[in-house]
């Protein structure tokens, strides 16, 4: 058995993808599996093609990668591979249209906008920043409409920081979502399935440093302090675990997903995004909530990858 595990990809998360990549293949390994560990690049449908592994395993995060292109290569390849198919990975890579879906089966959202680059540039920014901070007030939160890790994220409080958080945003994307910033507890539910259906992991409750979950809090050991099993009742759990397998079964996911919340004072839980190749590094949080459910995660990562050859 050859598994071959994809890491590293074109997109801004390539440093991720790599560690991510890495832990992965070094779990695999320690099950005597053997592993390859391989970039993306034009070769890949020829290397499939010459040197067929058994199974592929991707880990690419970010566009290219997590938005289904290299998953339409490997459905031409014919090799099974673990995760979502690639329609799956478009949609759930899509922040606004994947939110739109979710909330149609009844969990709540942030109310947000999109605003292209091109509105921004063309009507100049004063009157239209203002229309959006009268719809959704000072306390705002921009990210690119696609990707991960933070990049191009940037929590606002004013009409005039808005103006500069667009900015750092189009440098990553084309769109923008701005939403109302959430204030509560931050927490990522992991979804499994190796077989048996999908299944919620305990929720890991995410406390960064400074208080924003940016690319140095998620990647920086020690930066952010991570509660698992997260400080909350069983009713709100429960209402988390419920809330995440409703967006990877609303959006069509398979193997695995990582849905992002925020709960508030209230108890409220409320759908971030949901990610197909969640971050599998040393201070990701799929990999907490796989130990936390007393599972071994190297025999994880082999109970997923036998799946998908079934
Ligand atoms: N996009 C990063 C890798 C994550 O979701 O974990
Ligand atoms: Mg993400």
């Amino acid at each position: 058995d050859r598994v071959l595990v994809l890491a590293g990809g074109m997109s801004p998360e390539h440093e991720v993808s790599v560690r991510s990549g890495r832990r992965v293949a070094e779990a695999l390994r320690r099950l005597d599996i053997e592993v390859q560990v391989a970039d993306v690049d034009s070769g890949l449908l020829g290397m499939l093609r010459n040197d067929p592994p058994q199974v592929v395993f991707p880990v690419l995060h970010g566009a290219l990668g997590e938005d289904g292109a290299v998953r339409e290569i490997l459905e031409l390849s014919g090799l099974p591979y673990v995760g979502a198919p690639p329609q799956a990975c478009r949609v759930a890579f899509a922040k606004p249209t994947a939110k739109a879906l979710v909330a149609e089966q009844g969990v709540a959202v942030p109310r947000g906008v999109t605003l292209p680059k091109s509105a921004f540039h063309d009507l100049g920014a004063p009157a239209l920043l203002e229309r959006i901070v009268a719809t959704l007030g000072e306390s705002l939160f921009v990210k690119p409409d696609q990707g991960g890790s933070a990049f191009g994220a940037t929590p606002v409080d004013s009409a005039e920081e808005l103006s500069a958080a667009l900015v750092s945003c189009f440098a990553y994307g084309d769109t923008a979502l701005i939403e109302e910033r959430l204030r509560g507890t931050e927490i990522a539910v992991s979804v499994l399935d190796t077989g048996d259906g999908p299944v919620a992991l305990p929720p890991v409750e995410i406390v960064p440093d400074g208080g924003v979950y940016d690319y140095a809090a998620r990647y920086t050991a020690g930066r952010t302090e991570f509660f698992c099993p997260a400080r909350l009742d069983e009713e709100t759990v429960q209402a988390a675990a419920e809330a995440a397998l409703t967006a990877h079964r609303a959006l069509g996911l398979r193997d695995l997903s990582r849905t992002d919340l925020v709960v508030d004072d209230k108890g409220t839980v409320r759908f971030l995004e949901v990610n197909v190749a969640p971050g599998m590094t040393e201070t990701s949080t799929f990999p907490m909530a796989v130990e936390a459910a007393d599972r071994d995660f190297a025999l994880t990562c082999r109970e997923l990858a036998h799946r998908a050859m079934l």
